[in-house]
């Protein structure tokens, strides 16, 4: 799907009937991780954490393959499930029964869902519940379901509200659990994580896809991450120097 029809979708459908928190800068960056993903030829199904009226959860529908399943982790107490699907199956009729909605209470999970196949998702969303002790939580159970390829992407990571969210990412981090795992790309509001190896390129295509102009690296843990939609940015021949230069 081009870039121009995701967000005309969300424009026409989504974004003042649907009550939610997706903005227009993850908007794109989704839009262009998928791209990535699919010019890369990397396959998987994809999963958000935390669904509420289906909001974000649309752009995974609308993003995924004929073949990829989405699945839409809620405890569902604050909006009914029905409401949540109706909405997905609205923006993504062709979906059907490759939306798959499952309910329960995330922080009493004790490890990765049996229902998805481990290194089976190549985008996953985490939204649900932000204290530190249940981010950890939804990290040590959902990554390793990723695959090679896969990112994860870690909601109000940046939000003064939610202190834990950064706290949950850095602990995991420097884990055994989660020590092949670093951010490489920040929005204003998610930070976008993958495998190292995976780092530079994810990083690398972003930057020459001429999509984000305003950007800028910032040392992060032991890696670098990409400041999306910075204040102040760098030209992108500076940030592909210094990608270069490790
Ligand atoms: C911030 S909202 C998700 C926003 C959504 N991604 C969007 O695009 O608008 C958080 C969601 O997490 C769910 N949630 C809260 N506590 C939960 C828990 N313990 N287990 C599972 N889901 C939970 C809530 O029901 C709510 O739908």
């Amino acid at each position: 799907m081009e870039f121009s029809r995701l967000f005309r979708i969300y424009q026409e459908h989504v974004e003042n009937q649907i009550e939610g928190w997706f903005y227009n800068h993850d908007i794109l960056l989704f839009w262009l991780i998928d791209f990535i993903q699919k010019q890369g030829g990397f396959r998987g199904d994809t999963c958000e954490l935390g669904v509420y009226k289906g909001k974000s959860a649309i752009a995974l529908g609308l993003l995924a393959r004929a073949d990829e399943t989405v699945f839409c982790f809620d405890a569902f107490h604050e909006v009914p499930q029905a409401v949540a699907e109706a909405n997905i199956l609205r923006c993504c009729p062709e979906l059907g029964k490759r939306l798959v909605c499952i309910a329960g209470d995330l922080r009493h999970l004790e490890g990765p869902p049996g229902m998805i196949e481990r290194g089976g998702l190549r985008f996953l969303h985490l939204d649900a519940v932000h204290d530190h002790p249940s981010v950890l939580n939804d990290l040590n159970n959902f990554t390793p379901l990723l695959t090679g390829h896969g990112v994860a992407v870690l909601d109000d990571c940046f939000d003064p509200e939610w202190p834990g969210v950064p706290t949950a990412m850095a602990e995991f981090c420097l884990s055994p659990e989660g020590r092949h795992i670093r951010p490489f790309a920040a929005s204003r509001a998610k930070m976008y994580l993958c495998a190292r190896h995976m780092v530079r390129t994810y990083q690398r295509c972003i930057v020459t896809s001429g999509l984000i102009r305003d950007m800028s690296l910032e040392r992060v843990l032991d890696g670098s991450v990409l400041r999306c939609f910075t204040n102040w940015p760098a030209p992108p021949e500076t940030l592909l120097a210094q990608l270069d230069e490790g």
